[in-house]
């Protein structure tokens, strides 16, 4: 047997013989008492009783066992023309200062703090402090409107937002912190305190004597110490997008989360301390908090953290400059990001100019990685190219080739076999199994391994109607598809309303409700359909109200508007069409799943429960243009 079925077949046998081996390389404070507490299902809890901190795990253990020199965090940043790097000890002494800011400031153990930041060293520094202080953090990605912040405000109920004066997009400023000071308007929840860190490139307007510059609550902090917490204590709140317009508040807790990355760091990605890692992502995303942040400082590794995109930046070779720059040995980013490189360098004449030597593996997730782009990066890379499967809930890899157990053969289009600790199966709509080659939902047997969510913040019932109620004893991860003979998995798309336009994870729903508002729109759906850049984009369906004649040019416009500034930018929503009436099944639900099926060209069952098929006849057109024929020559 392989070291990777070994692994695996333990993990599923004795999770808690195999996850008390790996938390020995965590620091406890007070050792746990029990690895797997299943005394309430579906509720469960790892490493009960233990005290720890992940701040402590991340930063000060490295110092005190000889790292102190050596680079915790390098900020590359083409936007702003800046590259530096901080050792484990600067970053100590960072943290420790801004740690003690915000306790001045008035937040203690388990309170919450947001933080609305661009790709800056301070993100890095805000997370780690809060979890210095044993305060939940909630970072909310930066490309989101003032109307979601504000949502994730009244959830999370700061007592203070940790913020900026702007952010840069390629070679655009975007200011912040009118965003922010609109969020906070929009909010029922009043928030005590606000610290903007002040960009050179635009500075901010403070609201005083609520808002304080960075460095002012810096200038006279007394830096603080870790404060012990409890293994299943918060650590954060990720909000994600879920069917709704309500966003989940993914909760995260301290022990299971630091196992968990810390194990995936070495058996996942084949990284160990002292390698340098890259995840290209955002911080305000799951990857960028598991593998910018906690995943690589837990393992006393180097981490990059970049401000840019992969083109444009200055061009299509901006990846592999900072791979050859910091001798990146892990780089882990979206199938989007290379989509976007390939369309401007195919041929990889910019990738040839520079030295990759260190680099072992590209790893990509966030959506499907496409078979082409897959041989693309596979050609021009000529190293491992790995697809991992996971989502913001389960906080690290479910599927992968584990390169660090055992590398086992790549079939491009599948994230290959289930990481060791999911219990991955898939199910027919009745619960029961199905074979190999068949699709259904993938679901994972309970319970989940450490570092997954154990709940949604203050929500338990949302957590289980959305997550363990349809299959009992499983979670749902929403996301359908098969395993193949050789055990592989096949995760083909979401079986809900989620869509992944960029590798930014959104809600239909949420787009929806906004298109919905406008006075002309008597109803709406909006749907992924599938886009060679961005794997998806949303694309809206409006029916109007009976007498309502906008030009269909205006009300395209304004609807796309009043998304970019509900939603924000990243919903990306372009596409309008003015439809007679939308399908719906006789109870009045629109079919928003054969919608999709018709627009990305899927063979697609009718249900028998359709009100007016009539109205689908209409609508295929629409849904999916005939293209027009090939110009005679
Ligand atoms: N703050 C403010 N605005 C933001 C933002 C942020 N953090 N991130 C994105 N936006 C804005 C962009 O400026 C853009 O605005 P525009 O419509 O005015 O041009 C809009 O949101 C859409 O952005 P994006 O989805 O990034 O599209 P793009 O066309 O600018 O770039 C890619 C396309 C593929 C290059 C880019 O999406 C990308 O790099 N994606 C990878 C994402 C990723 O790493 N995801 C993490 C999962 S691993
Ligand atoms: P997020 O929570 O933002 O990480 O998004 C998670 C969702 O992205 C998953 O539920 C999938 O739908 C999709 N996804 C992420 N990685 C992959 C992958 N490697 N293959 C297929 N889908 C993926």
């Amino acid at each position: 047997m392989g070291a990777y079925a070994a692994a695996y077949e333990r993990s599923i046998a004795d999770p808690t013989r195999f996850w008390g081996l790996a938390a020995r390389d965590v620091r406890w404070l007070v050792p746990p008492d029990r690895v797997l507490d299943d005394g309430a299902p579906p509720f469960y809890r790892w490493f009960t009783g233990g005290e720890l901190n992940t701040c402590d795990n991340a930063l000060d253990r490295h110092v005190d066992e000889g790292r102190g020199e050596q680079a915790a965090l390098v900020y590359d940043s083409p936007v702003t023309g800046t590259a530096r790097t901080y050792s484990y000890r600067e970053l100590t002494g960072l943290v420790a200062r801004f740690a003690g800011a915000l306790r001045a400031l008035g937040v203690d153990r388990g309170d919450r703090v947001v933080i609305y930041l661009p790709m800056i060293p301070e993100a890095v520094v805000a997370m780690l402090a809060c979890a210095r202080l044993g305060a939940v953090h909630s970072v909310v990605f930066g490309g989101f409107a003032a109307k979601e912040l504000a949502a994730r405000v009244d959830d999370a109920r700061p007592k203070v937002v940790v913020s900026a004066s702007c952010g840069i997009e390629g070679t655009r400023v975007v200011p912040y912190k009118p965003l922010l000071d609109r969020a906070l308007e929009l909010a029922s929840h009043k928030v005590d305190r606000c610290v903007i860190r002040q960009r050179p490139q635009l500075h901010a307007d403070l609201v005083r004597p609520r808002d304080v510059e960075w460095d002012e609550a810096v200038a006279g902090a007394e830096p603080a110490g870790c404060v012990p917490v409890a293994a299943t204590d918060p650590l954060y709140i990720l909000y994600t997008s879920g069917t709704t317009g309500r966003p989940k508040g993914v909760v995260r807790d301290n022990g299971g989360h630091a196992v968990a990355l810390r194990w995936s760091m070495e058996n996942v990605y084949g990284v160990g301390p002292g390698d340098v890692f890259w995840a290209a992502s955002d911080v305000g995303w799951v990857v960028g908090h598991s593998y910018i942040v906690y995943g690589p400082l837990l393992t006393g590794c180097t981490t990059v953290l970049y401000e840019g995109k992969p083109v444009g930046t200055p061009d299509a070779g901006a990846f592999w400059r900072v791979a050859e720059q910091h001798r990146v040995k892990a780089l882990f980013a979206a199938p989007t990001a290379l989509r976007a490189i390939r369309r401007e360098d195919p041929d990889g004449l910019m990738l040839g100019r520079y030295d990759l030597s260190a680099l072992d593996t590209l790893f990509l997730a966030g959506e499907r990685l496409d078979p082409e782009t897959y041989r693309w990066a596979a050609r021009m890379l000529e190293r491992p190219v790995i697809d991992h499967w996971w989502q913001t809930e389960t906080g690290w890899p479910i599927a992968a080739n584990p390169r660090g157990l055992e590398p086992l053969p790549v079939k491009p289009g599948s994230p290959s076999v289930p990481v060791p600790g999911y219990d991955v199966r898939v199910l027919a709509p009745d619960g029961s199994p199905l074979p190999p080659g068949e699709d259904g939902d993938i679901v994972i047997r309970l319970p989940l391994p450490p570092g997954t969510l154990p709940t949604l913040w203050q929500d338990d019932e949302r957590f289980v109607e959305s997550y363990l109620t349809r299959h009992p004893g499983h979670y749902l991860t929403g996301d359908g598809g098969h395993v193949d003979a050789d055990g592989y998995l096949w995760v083909m798309g979401r079986t809900d309303d989620v869509i992944n336009v960029a590798g930014h994870r959104l809600s239909t729903g949420a787009m929806e409700e906004v298109v919905a508002a406008h006075p002309a729109v008597a109803e709406c759906a909006v749907i992924g359909v599938a886009d060679p850049l961005k794997g998806q984009v949303p694309r809206a369906f409006v029916v109007l109200k009976s007498g309502a004649g906008p030009d269909p040019a205006e009300l395209r416009d304004e609807l796309v508007a009043m998304v970019r500034e509900q939603v924000g930018p990243v919903a990306s929503l372009k596409e309008v069409a003015v439809v007679p009436a939308l399908p719906k099944t006789r109870s009045g639900k629109i079919l928003r799943g054969v919608m999709r099926g018709i627009a990305d060209g899927a063979e697609v069952v009718v249900p028998s429960t359709i009100e007016d098929p009539v109205v689908l006849d209409v609508l295929r057109p629409v849904l999916r243009p005939v293209p027009p024929p090939p110009a005679a020559p």
